[in-house]
């Protein structure tokens, strides 16, 4: 299509917007959220669906000052300096096996993919953004939320708040990401040729 480039970020068929309003930004407002926006969010994770009705997924959350520095001080320093900010700060956990703990729950982290990006979702519905991220110490993760490497997973820490549109208070080598990424293109993501090798 003219004008289009690989990597480029304009649908290349109809979608909901829902999708492609969302995006993780690093400017944020410090401002707390309101209580029933927080449970808003979680109640989005809630409904995902999962293996076995398992929900294995388990959200670990701070809101206040000491708490947010705890779960921040777990940050590589890159996040640090932008995560600080946000008001709601969590981990996303996954229970590594179902029920009573003796058989290993494969789907674990792909559900909890599920429950984060309703999360996501939901975050946009109430005018928020959610970004997660992978650049945490995981030692000092499982330390500081005081859980088990044989029960959980740490799968990602999450950031949540109001964007801060002016983004004037980013550090400037974060500020010159500040914008929405791109995507590949379908036929990278897709494809109904198979078998892939030989
Ligand atoms: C599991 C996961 C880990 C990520 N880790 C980080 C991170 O440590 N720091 C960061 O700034 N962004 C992180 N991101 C954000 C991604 O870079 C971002 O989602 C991706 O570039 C796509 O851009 P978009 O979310 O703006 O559409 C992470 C996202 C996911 C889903």
């Amino acid at each position: 299509m003219a004008g289009k480039t690989p990597n480029s970020r304009a649908p290349e068929s109809e979608v909901d917007s829902m999708f492609t309003d969302r995006w993780s930004p690093r400017a944020f407002l410090s401002d707390p959220l309101p209580e029933q926006q927080i449970k808003s969010l979680f109640e989005a994770a809630r409904w995902a669906p999962s293996c076995f009705n398992e929900q294995p997924w388990l959200f670990v959350y701070a809101t206040q000052p000491e708490k947010r520095e705890q779960l921040v001080s777990t940050l590589v320093p890159k996040n640090q300096r932008w995560a600080a900010k946000c008001p709601l700060l969590m981990f996303a956990l996954a229970r590594k096996n179902f029920g009573q703990g003796d058989r290993e729950n494969r789907h674990a982290p792909f559900d909890t993919g599920a429950a984060w990006f309703s999360l996501a979702l939901q975050a946009r519905r109430l005018g928020l953004y959610a970004h997660a991220m992978a650049g945490f110490n995981i030692e000092k993760a499982y330390e500081v939320l005081g859980i088990s490497k044989d029960e959980y997973h740490v799968m990602a820490a999450i950031a949540v708040g109001r964007k801060d549109e002016s983004a004037e208070e980013l550090p400037e080598d974060i500020r010159a990401m500040e914008s929405p990424n791109t995507r590949k293109m379908p036929s990278e993501v897709a494809t109904d040729i198979f078998p892939l090798s030989g």
